[in-house]
């Protein structure tokens, strides 16, 4: 197993990509704190992976969230955190001409401020080696209409992984961001789009079909784990061809 008796902690683990992260690392023998704002949804989720995962109702964008977080989780499993899957972000339409600043910030405060505190808060608890996977987009590196914000905060995700990756590189802690394209998760619910777009953006997908959960978790289980050892400081694109594959 890759990851036995490994203290992992994985940002929105109640649902989707981080759900599906929690679930592989289990089966990969490690011990799972899972995170989310909302408590019956992650115990609902922590029930269905067993006795080797902790629920812990955080919100990611609160930095005292996480220090009790990581306190937490080091005092029940009585070790260090060898990995942090920095995941938990949310996605909104924000056309520019009615989105306000507060709307606009509310985006940049979770997916950023939330990624920065999440790595912030764990460095006093994390073992040397460890590893640090931020969940980024691909719509980091494109342009997408009426998705400003998420797409300026993702691209900062993408930033903040080599930023850090740089500074704790001298203390064995790698950190990489992987990108995901279009993947089946709950989080489509939230943004008031119709199916037929969903199905519209399926199309542009040189695979033609968005991501399982399961297939982005296979990504970041490599990136958590020695496998990827001499990678720091890269973000994987897990896209079905999309970064890397011309419409035409
Ligand atoms: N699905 C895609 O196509 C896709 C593509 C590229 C990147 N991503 C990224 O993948 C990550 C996971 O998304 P998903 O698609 O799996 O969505 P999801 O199913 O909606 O899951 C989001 C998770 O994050 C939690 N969460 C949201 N805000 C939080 C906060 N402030 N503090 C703590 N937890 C919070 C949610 O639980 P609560 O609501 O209970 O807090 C939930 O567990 C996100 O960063 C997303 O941007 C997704």
């Amino acid at each position: 197993m890759l990851l036995e008796h490994q203290l992992t902690v994985v940002t929105g683990g109640s649902s989707g990509i981080g759900f599906a992260t929690a679930e592989r690392f289990v089966a990969e023998g490690a011990r799972v704190v899972i995170s989310g704002r909302h408590a019956e949804k992650l115990q609902r989720a922590a029930q269905k992976l067993g006795e080797n995962a902790l629920p812990i109702v955080a919100d990611a964008a609160r930095p005292d969230d996480m220090q009790r977080l990581y306190k937490t989780a080091v005092d029940h499993f009585h070790c260090d955190v060898n990995v942090v899957v920095a995941n938990a972000g949310i996605s909104r339409q924000t056309p520019v001409r009615e989105t306000s600043l507060e709307q606009f910030s509310e985006v940049m405060a979770v997916n950023v401020g939330g990624v920065y505190s999440t790595v912030r808060e764990a460095l006093p608890f994390l073992c040397r080696p460890a590893s640090i996977v931020l969940v980024a987009s691909l719509a980091a590196n494109q342009g997408t209409k009426n998705f400003s914000a998420y797409c300026a905060s993702k691209a900062a995700v993408v930033s903040l992984a080599k930023s850090f990756a740089a500074e704790l590189v001298e203390f064995g802690i790698r950190v990489n961001s992987i990108s995901p394209g279009v993947a089946n998760t709950p989080i489509f619910e939230t943004l008031d789009m119709s199916e037929a777009q969903l199905l519209e953006w399926a199309k542009v997908i040189p695979m033609k079909r968005p991501a399982s959960p399961a297939e982005i978790a296979s990504a970041i289980l490599f990136l958590a784990t020695d496998s990827s050892r001499y990678m720091t400081g890269a973000d994987l694109a897990v896209d079905g061809g999309m970064s890397g594959i011309s419409p035409f």
